[in-house]
This record gives C-alpha cells, sequence and structure tokens, in this order.
C-alpha cells in the first residue's frame, strides 16, 4: 500500500504566533511546507530565510521549502541547510539541471515544481535526477484557491513515468487540496498532499491532517 504523506502549509497559519500553529500539527504530519514568495515571480510576498529557520527551531518535522521566486540560485543554499526538501520552480531557472545537482550535492532532496501551464514533458531530460516533482494544482501566489482539475492528468503522466521506467522520485501536490479533492489526486498519483487552509483554517488540525492520511489509507494503488 502506498503511504500518503501530508505537508501543512503555514501560509495558512497565524502568523503572529507560527510557533504556536506549527506545534498544533507536529505529532501528525510528514513535513511543515514553507511557501517563499518574492513579489516578482509571484504576486505575493511572504518570508524568507531568517522566518524559516525560526520555524526550523521548533519543530522536529523536516521543513518542505517550497521557493516561488526569481532567481533561485540566490536562496539555495541557506534552504538547504534547514530543510529535508528543497523546491524550485521549471519556471525560474535557466540551468534546472545545475540547480538541481547543488541542492543534491548538499544531501537535500531536490524537487521541481511546475505551474499549472507547464508540461510534464519538459521535464523528459531532468525527470531522473530529480527527488521529486512539485504539480501546481492552482496558480502559485495565494492560499485558499480552487483546485484545478486538469492537473489531475499531469499526475497520471508523472505516475507512468514512474511505472515506465522504475524511476522513484515522488509527486506531491499542491493547491486546493481538501477532503473533496484529495481523493482523486491520490488515485492519480500523488505521493504527498500539501495542504494550507484545509487544515490551518479548521477548528480541528490534527484532524484535518488525518483525514487526508487516513482515508488515503483505503485508496487502492493508482
Ligand atoms: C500557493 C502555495 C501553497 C498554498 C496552498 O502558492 O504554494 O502551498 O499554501 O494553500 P491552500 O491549501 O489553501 O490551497
Ligand atoms: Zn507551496
Amino acid at each position: 500500500m502506498r503511504k500518503i504523506e501530508v505537508s501543512p502549509s503555514i501560509l495558512a497559519a497565524d502568523f503572529s504566533k507560527l510557533g504556536v500553529e506549527v506545534k498544533k500539527i507536529e505529532d501528525v504530519a510528514n513535513y511543515v511546507h514553507i511557501d517563499v514568495m518574492d513579489g516578482h515571480f509571484v504576486p505575493n510576498l511572504t518570508f524568507g530565510y531568517i522566518v524559516a529557520r525560526a520555524v526550523k527551531s521548533v519543530t522536529d518535522l523536516p521543513l518542505d521549502s517550497h521557493l516561488m521566486v526569481e532567481n533561485p540560485e540566490s536562496l539555495v543554499d541557506e534552504f538547504c541547510e534547514i530543510s529535508e526538501i528543497v523546491t524550485v520552480h521549471y519556471e525560474t531557472t535557466y540551468h534546472l539541471h545545475r540547480l538541481i545537482q547543488r541542492i543534491k550535492e548538499k544531501e537535500v532532496k531536490a524537487f521541481v515544481a511546475l505551474n499549472p501551464h507547464t508540461s510534464v514533458e519538459l521535464l523528459e531530460d531532468i525527470i531522473m535526477d530529480v527527488d521529486g516533482v512539485l504539480v501546481m494544482s492552482v496558480n502559485p501566489g495565494f492560499g485558499g484557491q480552487k483546485f484545478i482539475p486538469n492537473v489531475l492528468n499531469k499526475i497520471r503522466k508523472l505516475n507512468d513515468i514512474k511505472k515506465e521506467t522504475g524511476l522513484t522520485f515522488k509527486i506531491e501536490v499542491d493547491g486546493g487540496i481538501n477532503e473533496e479533492t484529495f481523493e482523486s489526486v491520490v488515485n492519480a498519483g500523488a505521493d504527498i498532499l500539501v495542504a494550507g487552509s484545509y487544515i490551518f483554517g479548521s477548528d480541528d488540525p490534527v484532524e484535518a491532517v488525518k483525514i487526508l492520511k487516513g482515508q488515503s489509507r483505503n485508496i487502492s494503488e493508482g
């Protein structure tokens, strides 16, 4: 049975008490998802290394850092110091292969993210080098948006590539994941679910994580 992991996004948490918020999900989540936005690649500005490091200091959960920034080369070294996964967007770099190698040299898992319009086929010559693909199921920049159903095809294509090639990269899905959308995402082949507003907007964040993981256990492999 495929094990589904959950990565709660603190973008939807109360920024005035991030430590308290992260502690809420510490016993049930697999990662803390860190959404770094620069106000250029995406139309929103969040936080950088200093705040992410402060989050790291209050939790034993590994950080899953999602860099939505122009020039990710300027940030990856710092984020590699504090993260288990560092994700860079396909759309943000001319030298993806070099950047992926730089992350992996630091023994950090290197993921590549795809905006909703970016085709899986573009990964043909890099897929064997990445530890994971983050499929954006909303346009990056904001929490609380509606899931884009067309991305299910991309998840299925990635799952087919894994089956055909034997590669073991993880498929992570980010945006609009909630109790109505997660099953189709898991059935299409997702391994890691990112959820912000569904988890931190809930009265019971622990139960919300368990729903994404627990119900997933009853779903057969895609
Ligand atoms: C969007 C971010 C997501 C966001 C998801 O740009 O990458 O991680 O926090 O938020 P929800 O789960 O509310 O769609
Ligand atoms: Zn994200």
